[in-house]
């Protein structure tokens, strides 16, 4: 079966958080099930610059106003459609904003672009090659589902994948006229939402399935609370509304295999561990000691929760805690982290920035993780963290919820806990979790019963592809 994804990220080449992963890794998943999957990207510098050969496959004079091409290319096992479009694309800064990060004031220009020559392959095809299905993430996408429902490639079946309701590609009305569709696409069962136009909207009235990226996030999204406007749309289409979990690429984080860190361990052996441990407190400046070291490597967001842990750090070193922080995002969460690293000199580390070698190292020498989501679709970081020994301190929020077992009583017993799970959104609920955490750290054969079982879960992408592909065959099979 031949699928088509149309993403706006895509590792190892433009990422900016757990999107990347999981369209990077659900293409050679899908595989093994075979699926054959070309991804179609936008040609930002970082992709252009590793395309190496690669061959023009469909030209356009005019492309909302400038020129562009779709190049075929293949790199490493991704089978790319990169949409070279150098107006839209070739800019210094992220895949959305300039280098301040404030957003490109075309972003609805640029990425309906990538929407519409998705839909234009879906109905012509490239060089002979046509999608069976068309697989489109977020809002950047979704609207290929739009165009594709409004155009010639209607019949072919699409999917919108929600990885993050609260970004919605929310746009003013005006935008519609330059969109080039159809007058009817206008309207609650088209484009419009809220007087405006909506982009993960559009896509999510036109796609035959929706999924998200976890089975407790379809359901949240189904309430008004965590719906962010769309619940009502959601309920009304629940018929076809499916919640996969994302899986983790064990290519790519493997504590026996891994080059990013300092020594390799496995669930038998744990001991490497420490090198990884030491080398981590050296980056960050911390006391080289065995007090419980928690982890973060997270955007610096509301969303992350990420401010209650702000708060929390002088009592998390009160109680004999040790705190690393990786992270980039807002502002004064920044400034917090800064500060509280300055004033609890050798207790808490904090690098503000992007760097994926150095969060693979985290994983691998850090006690626990600290993820107080307010809200998680899925949560790629507690996967690394159970497949590396990092015990999982997390809300009971989504996909978190689904792949966290909290060690109560019943499942300490039954050697089946993994983590440390408590109510979101709730700064004493925090403290709390710090607190046990410890107190479980302490208990060293209980904390590595721990360790263990997390190690030996299973959240490899084999099971989340099998009910990917069962949903692909359905909806071809239906269209046939
Ligand atoms: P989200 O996509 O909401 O940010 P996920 O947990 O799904 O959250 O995915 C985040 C991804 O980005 C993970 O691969 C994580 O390791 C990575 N990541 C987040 N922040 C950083 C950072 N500052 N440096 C390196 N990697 C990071
Ligand atoms: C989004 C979500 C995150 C999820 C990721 C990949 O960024 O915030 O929870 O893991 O997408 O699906």
């Amino acid at each position: 079966m031949q699928l088509l994804s149309v993403a706006s990220e895509i590792y190892p080449l433009i990422k900016t958080g757990g999107l990347a992963d999981v369209t990077g890794a659900l293409p050679g998943a899908l595989a093994d099930h075979g699926m054959a999957v070309r991804t179609l990207a936008p040609g930002y510098p970082s992709l252009m610059s590793r395309l190496g050969r690669a061959k023009s496959v469909r030209r356009y004079d005019s492309l909302f106003g400038a020129p562009a091409s779709v190049l075929a290319a293949k790199v490493g096992e991704l089978d790319l459609l990169v949409l070279d479009a150098p107006e839209f694309f070739n800019r210094e800064g992220g895949p959305y904003g300039d280098p301040t990060g404030t957003d490109w004031n075309d972003n609805w220009r640029r990425f309906a672009a990538l929407s519409r020559v998705g839909a234009d392959i879906a109905a012509e095809g490239v060089k002979g090659w046509r999608p069976q299905l068309v697989h489109a993430h977020d809002w950047q996408a979704a609207m290929t589902a739009a165009y594709m429902r409004f155009g010639p490639a209607h019949a072919v079946p699409k999917v919108v994948t929600i990885h993050n309701l609260a970004f919605q590609g929310r746009f003013g009305a005006d935008v519609f006229a330059g969109l080039g569709l159809p007058p009817e696409a206008w309207g609650v069962d088209g484009v419009e939402y809220y007087g405006g136009i909506g982009y993960l909207k559009a896509g999510l009235v036109s796609a035959d399935a929706i999924t998200t990226v976890s089975p407790t996030y379809a359901e949240e999204i189904r309430s008004p609370a965590q719906g962010m406007g769309l619940d009502g749309l959601i309920n009304g289409r629940a018929d076809r509304l499916h919640g996969i979990l994302n899986g983790v690429d064990t290519t790519i984080w493997d504590p026996t295999a891994d080059g990013l860190i300092a020594r390799h361990f496995s669930a038998r052996s744990l001991a490497g561990r420490t090198a990884n441990r030491r080398a981590l407190e050296k980056h960050f400046g911390l006391d080289q000691d065995n007090a419980p070291l928690f982890i973060i490597v997270s955007r610096l967001t509301w969303q992350k929760g990420m401010d209650l842990v702000a708060q929390a750090i002088d009592h998390l070193v009160g109680l004999g805690g040790k705190l690393a922080v990786l992270g980039a995002g807002d502002h004064p969460l920044e400034g917090a982290f800064l500060a509280a690293a300055d004033r609890h000199r050798g207790r808490v580390g904090a690098h503000i920035g992007y760097d994926e070698p150095l969060s693979h190292l985290m994983q691998a020498g850090g006690d626990a993780i600290l993820i107080p989501s307010r809200f998680e679709p899925c949560g790629l970081t507690q996967l690394y963290a159970l497949r590396y020994g990092c015990v999982p301190v997390v809300a009971r929020a989504g996909g978190l919820a689904d792949t966290v077992i909290d060690a109560n009583e019943a499942a300490v017993g039954a050697g089946a806990a993994t983590g440390v799970v408590f109510p979101p959104a709730d700064p004493l609920a925090l403290h709390g979790a710090i607190a046990r955490t410890i107190r479980l750290h302490g208990d060293r054969a209980q904390w590595q019963a721990m360790q263990r079982a997390g190690m030996r879960a299973d959240f490899s992408w084999s099971h989340s592809a099998t009910r990917y592909a069962a949903l692909f065959r359905s909806l071809v099979q239906g269209a046939a």
